[in-house]
C-alpha cells in the first residue's frame, strides 16, 4: 500500500486502523471501545482496555527472547567515562529493583515523580521504573533554573523526586542538587523524598530524613513487578512554554502513546526492531522522551543515550563515531547540530575517518531544516534526510515522509506530508479551510490520532482555551504555512510568543515577566531573532522608568543575569537593548512581529493600525546599534 491509500485509510476508518496497530502490543484487557468519543472535544483512545508500557517496553522483550539483546548504549564523551552497555535483561533488573526502590518510599500508582536528571541511564531507568507501577513521571529539562523547577513542582505536586550530584556542559561542571534544593525552597509543594545519584565529580550534599542516595535506595528493595493501568491513565507530564511564564503540562497516556510509538517506529522511521536508532536529544524533552527511551524500546532496538554536544566533545566528528562504532542505522537529530557540525566542519573532513555504510536515513525535527542544511548533508552522509514535524503535544510526527510507507520525492523547505492519523487542514480566521499556497493556521481535525495529548494536567480547560477554541471542531498547532498543490506542507512561523532556540521551545512571554520585575524596568518585549547556528535567540528591549539613575550597561547585564537564574541558561537570553518607547497599536498591542522583521532585515508592511510610526526608525537604530539585521 502506498501512502495514499494507508493515509486515506487513516481518516476514513480510523477505528479499524489503529485496532490494528494496537495488535502489536501486549494488553492484560483489551478496550472495550478503540475510540471514546462520548465527551467532545475530549476524545480517549482505547478505553476499557488494560496495559503498561514498561511491560511492552522492557520485560516482553526478555520473554521474547530479546534479554541478550543490547537496549540501551550509554555513549558519554563530555565526561570521558567508559561507555556502558545495557541488556534488556539487565535494564529489567535495574527497573524493576529501582521500582522496588520507589514503592519502598511510599510511591504509589498515580503518584507524581519529577526527575531533574543529567543524561545518565539513571534517568531513564527512572522513568521506566515509574511506568512499571503506574506513578506518573515529569522530566524536567537540566538546563532550566530552578524558579522553573519549582514551577513544576508546584503544578504537578511530586511525592518524591529523582535528580542527579551533578551534569556537564562544555563550559563545566554544573552541580544540581543546589538548584534541587532551591526550586524546593521557592515552592510551596514539597516533595517528602527525594533520591539522588552521587556522580563522580561532584558529591552533592544531603538533606537527613528527605534525601537518600541512589544507591542506598536500592538497599534490599524487592524489585517490584508491572502493573496493569487502564489505557486512559496518565504515563507522563511533561511541561512545555506556553504564551506565558506558566507552562503547560502535557499528558501523555499509557495506552495510545504505545500504539502510536510502536506504530511510527515501522512506518514513518522504518526501523526494524533488532537495529539501532539513535536520537541525539535529551530525555528533559519530548523527543527524548519519544524516540530515546520509549518508542525504539517498544520496537526492541537498541538506543543511544548521549551525553554530549555535536561539537566540542572532543571535535565535530563524534556524531559519526557513535554511528560508526555502535553501529547506527537510523539517526535523529535537531537541524541546528547539523549547522554547528558544518560551520566546524565545513567539508565533513571528520565524517570520512569512519565507516558509515550501515547508516540508512537521517531524520531532523525540532524545528525549520534550511534547505542548506539538508543539502549538505545529504552530499556528505548519501543518505535519505528527511525533515519532520511535531511538537510536545502531539508525541510523534504530525508530517513526514514517512519512510517505512513510502519514500516520497523530497521538496526543500517542507517536512512533506500529513502523517496517516493527522487530518491537518490550513485554515483562515473564520475556521474555513485555505485553498494550495495559502497561508494560514496550520490545524488537525478532531480526534488527533493516538499518542496525542488527551488535555493538560489537571488544567481542562486551559487544554480547550489554548488549543481548540479558536478553531472550533480542529486542535491549533500554533504554527502558520501552507499546503501545496500535492499536499506538502510548508511550517512558517509561529502564531504566537514561542520562539525556537537551538532546537529548544521558550516563551517570550517568559522571559518579558522576568524583565518586568526588574525594578528599574517600565516595559519590556522580548522578540525571537534570526540566528544562523540556533536558528533564533531572544533580544530584550526594555523601557526604563522616569528618573532611574543606573547605567543602561547595568541594567541589561542585570535582566540578562535574572533571565539566567529564573527561567535557565538554555534560554540563550544575552541580548538586550533600552529604547524610550516601544511600538505598539492603537490598542496597545507592542508590534513584536514588526520589530523582529527590522531585525532580520525583513520587508514589512507598516501596520496599518500602529499608533506612532515614528517609533520604528528609532527601534531600527537600536537593533543597528546590537548588529541587526547582520550584514
Ligand atoms: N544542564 C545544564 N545546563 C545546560 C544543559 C543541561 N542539560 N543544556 C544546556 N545547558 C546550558 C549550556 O551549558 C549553555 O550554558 P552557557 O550559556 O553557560 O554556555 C546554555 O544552556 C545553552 O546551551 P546550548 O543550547 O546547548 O547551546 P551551546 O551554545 O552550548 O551549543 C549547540 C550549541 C547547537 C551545539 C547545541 O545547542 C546543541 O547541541 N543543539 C542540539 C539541540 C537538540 O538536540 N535539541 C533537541 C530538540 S530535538
Ligand atoms: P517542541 O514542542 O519543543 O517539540 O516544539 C514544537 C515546535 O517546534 C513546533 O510547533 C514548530 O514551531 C517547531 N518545529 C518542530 N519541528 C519543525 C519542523 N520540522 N519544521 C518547522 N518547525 C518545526
Amino acid at each position: 500500500m502506498g501512502y495514499a491509500e494507508v493515509y486515506g485509510r487513516s481518516l476514513s476508518d480510523a477505528e479499524a486502523f489503529w485496532a490494528e496497530a494496537a495488535e502489536e502490543i501486549h494488553w492484560y484487557k483489551k478496550w472495550d471501545k478503540v475510540l471514546d468519543d462520548s465527551n467532545p472535544p475530549f476524545y480517549r483512545w482505547f478505553t476499557g482496555g488494560e496495559v503498561n508500557t514498561c511491560y511492552n517496553v522492557v520485560d516482553r522483550h526478555v520473554e521474547e527472547g530479546r534479554g541478550d539483546q543490547l537496549a540501551l548504549i550509554y555513549d558519554t564523551p563530555i565526561t570521558g567515562a567508559p561507555t556502558q552497555k545495557i541488556t534488556y535483561s539487565e535494564l529489567q533488573h535495574k527497573v524493576a529493583h529501582f521500582a522496588g526502590a520507589l514503592k519502598a518510599q511510599g510511591v504509589e500508582k498515580g503518584d507524581r515523580v519529577i526527575i531533574y536528571m543529567p543524561m545518565v541511564p539513571e534517568a531513564a531507568i527512572a522513568m521506566l521504573a515509574c511506568a512499571r507501577i503506574g506513578a506518573v513521571h515529569s522530566v524536567v529539562f537540566g538546563g532550566f533554573a530552578p524558579n522553573e523547577l519549582a514551577t513544576r513542582i508546584e503544578d504537578a505536586k511530586p511525592k518524591l523526586m529523582i535528580s542527579a550530584s551533578c551534569g556537564v556542559e562544555p563550559s563545566g561542571v554544573i552541580a544540581y542538587k543546589p538548584l534541587l534544593d532551591q526550586a524546593i525552597d521557592i515552592s510551596s509543594v514539597k516533595p517528602e523524598k527525594c533520591i539522588i545519584m552521587q556522580r563522580s565529580q561532584v558529591e552533592a550534599e544531603l538533606i537527613e530524613g528527605r534525601d537518600i542516595e541512589w544507591s542506598e535506595s536500592l538497599e534490599g528493595v524487592t524489585p517490584a513487578d508491572c502493573v496493569p493501568l487502564a489505557a486512559t491513565d496518565p504515563l507522563y507530564i511533561l511541561y512545555t512554554s506556553g504564551t506565558t511564564g506558566e507552562p503547560k503540562g502535557v499528558v501523555r497516556d499509557n495506552g495510545g502513546h504505545l500504539v502510536a510509538l510502536k506504530w511510527s517506529m515501522n512506518n514513518v522511521y522504518d526501523v526494524s526492531p533488532g537495529e539501532v536508532f539513535w536520537a541525539a536529544s535529551d530525555v528533559g524533552w519530548v523527543v527524548g522522551h519519544s524516540y530515546i527511551v520509549y518508542a525504539p524500546l517498544v520496537h526492541g532496538c537498541t538506543t543511544i543515550l548521549f551525553e554530549g554536544k555535536p561539537v566540542g566533545t572532543p571535535d565535530a566528528g563524534v556524531f559519526w563515531r557513535i554511528i560508526s562504532e555502535h553501529g547506527v542505522e537510523v539517526f535523529f537529530t535537531a537541524p541546528t547540530a547539523f549547522r554547528a557540525i558544518k560551520r566546524d566542519d565545513p567539508d565533513a573532513d571528520l565524517m570520512k575517518k569512519y565507516d558509515l555504510s550501515h547508516f540508512r536515513i537521517l531524520f531532523l525535527a525540532g524545528e525549520r531544516s534550511d534547505p542548506d542544511t539538508i543539502q549538505w548533508a545529504e552530499e556528505h552522509l548519501k543518505v535519505p534526510v528527511i525533515d519532520h514535524y511535531w511538537q510536545t503535544e502531539t508525541g510523534w510526527p504530525m508530517l513526514a515522509n514517512p519512510m517505512g510507507i513510502e519514500n516520497m520525492p523530497v521538496k526543500y523547505g517542507s517536512p512533506s506530508k500529513p502523517v496517516p492519523g493527522f487530518d491537518f487542514k490550513v485554515l483562515d480566521s473564520e475556521c474555513r479551510e485555505l485553498g494550495a499556497g495559502e497561508m494560514g493556521a496550520l490545524c488537525v481535525k478532531l480526534p488527533l490520532p493516538p499518542g496525542c495529548l488527551p488535555t493538560l494536567w489537571n488544567a481542562d480547560d486551559r487544554y480547550v482555551d489554548s488549543y481548540l477554541s479558536e478553531y472550533p471542531g480542529f486542535y491549533k498547532t500554533g504554527d502558520a504555512g501552507y499546503m501545496d498543490e500535492e499536499d506538502y506542507v510548508y511550517v512558517m512561523s509561529r502564531t504566537d510568543d514561542i520562539i525556537n532556540v537551538a532546537g529548544h521551545r521558550l516563551s517570550t512571554g517568559g522571559m518579558e515577566e522576568v524583565l518586568s520585575a526588574h525594578p528599574d524596568v517600565a516595559e519590556c518585549a522580548v522578540i525571537g531573532v534570526k540566528d544562523q547556528l540556533k536558528g533564533q535567540l531572544p533580544l530584550g528591549f526594555l523601557v526604563l522608568k522616569a528618573g532611574v539613575e543606573k547605567g543602561n550597561e547595568e541594567i541589561v547585564s542585570e535582566v540578562v543575569q535574572l533571565v539566567r537564574q529564573q527561567i535557565g541558561a538554555v534560554a540563550s537570553f544575552r541580548q538586550a537593548t533600552v529604547v524610550k518607547r516601544l511600538p505598539k497599536t492603537r490598542s496597545g498591542k507592542i508590534l513584536r512581529g514588526t520589530m523582529a522583521c527590522i531585525a532580520d532585515g525583513e520587508e514589512y508592511r507598516m501596520p496599518a493600525t500602529i499608533d506612532d510610526p515614528a517609533i520604528l526608525p528609532e527601534i531600527t537604530e537600536a537593533l543597528a546599534g546590537l548588529g541587526y539585521p547582520p550584514a
